[in-house]
């Protein structure tokens, strides 16, 4: 079956953080494609509005009547005074928000402790667990209020292991696993739906964020294996909204064929 139930998607409004690139890119541009509506946010309002013209026409292409609304707001997830207004900037025929997608994250460095630099640790807590945390609040209040509803939040590998040179992101993922699992939990007695989609490697602008702009030591994270796209996750993403609504994905991980775990993967000799 295609990753699309179309019908079970029509008209659904998705707000996915850190859709200017990679992962949320992808996700925002595979929904507008099975008839969703999407609110694409992010700091790069450029990219932002680059990823809604491809939103557009993939919406154009599908040939759906249904869906198409977008609207691409300039935010910054780790600012908790925007989070709590942002949804007075959501355009009213798209305030009704069926799915979460809390995505926005990213790594800095592969300093060991004694030498990360506190502003590296405080972004980012601020981004990867307080944002996704505030922003979650912020929707998961509506969808209890309306008993439906879907969380689906971007875990890693890095939150179910612990790797040298990887302290502060492990932490947060591990952090983001922990409050995913309790919200599960807590909801429970309702209709609104928990995701954690945990990837290994995918190969978008993350390493190069990590190693602050080396597209070469970027690279190399790569070299002798095939590593995920975007494209890859955004199919799990939007497989598991389109479940039937009884059916909820708690969690999914998702490995290039060539890894195992964080440490373990093969790369060909070069
Ligand atoms: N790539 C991997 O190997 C991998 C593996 C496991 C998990 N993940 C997770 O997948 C998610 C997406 O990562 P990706 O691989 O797609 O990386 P990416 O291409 O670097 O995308 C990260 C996105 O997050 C946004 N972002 C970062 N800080 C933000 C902030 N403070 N406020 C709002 N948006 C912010 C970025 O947009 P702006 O810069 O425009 O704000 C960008 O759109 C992250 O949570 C990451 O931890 C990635």
């Amino acid at each position: 079956m295609s990753v699309f139930n179309a019908s079970r998607l029509l008209n659904k409004t998705v707000l996915i953080t850190g859709a200017s690139s990679g992962i949320g890119a992808a996700t925002a541009i595979l929904f507008a494609k099975g008839g969703a509506n999407v609110i694409l946010l992010a700091r790069r309002a450029e990219a932002l509005a680059k990823v809604q013209e491809e939103c557009r026409v993939a919406h154009q292409a599908s040939g759906l009547k249904e869906g198409g609304k977008f609207a691409s707001i300039p935010f910054d997830v780790s600012d908790r005074s925007q989070v709590e207004s942002l949804l007075d900037k959501v355009p009213s025929e798209l305030r009704n928000v069926d799915i979460l997608v809390n995505n926005a994250g990213f790594v800095l460095g592969v300093e060991h402790v004694g030498d990360i630099a506190s502003d590296d640790v405080e972004s980012m807590f601020k981004t990867n667990v307080f944002g996704l945390i505030h922003l979650t609040q912020l929707l998961v209040k509506e969808f209890k209020a309306k008993n439906n509803g879907h969380v689906i939040n971007l875990g890693s590998i890095a939150g179910r292991e612990a790797y040298a040179g990887g302290s502060i992101y492990t932490a947060t993922k591990h952090a983001v696993r922990a409050f995913t699992g309790s919200l599960l939990r807590e909801l429970v007695n309702t209709q609104v739906r928990v995701t954690e989609i945990d990837p290994g490697m995918v190969e978008t602008e993350f390493s190069i964020v990590r190693y602050r702009g080396d597209e070469g030591a970027a690279k190399n994270v790569y070299k002798g294996l095939q590593p995920l796209v975007g494209e890859d996750i955004a199919e799990e993403i939007v497989w598991a909204a389109a479940r039937p609504p009884h059916v909820n994905i708690a969690e999914v991980l998702v490995f290039p064929v060539n890894q195992a775990s964080a440490g373990v993967k093969y790369a060909a000799p070069q």
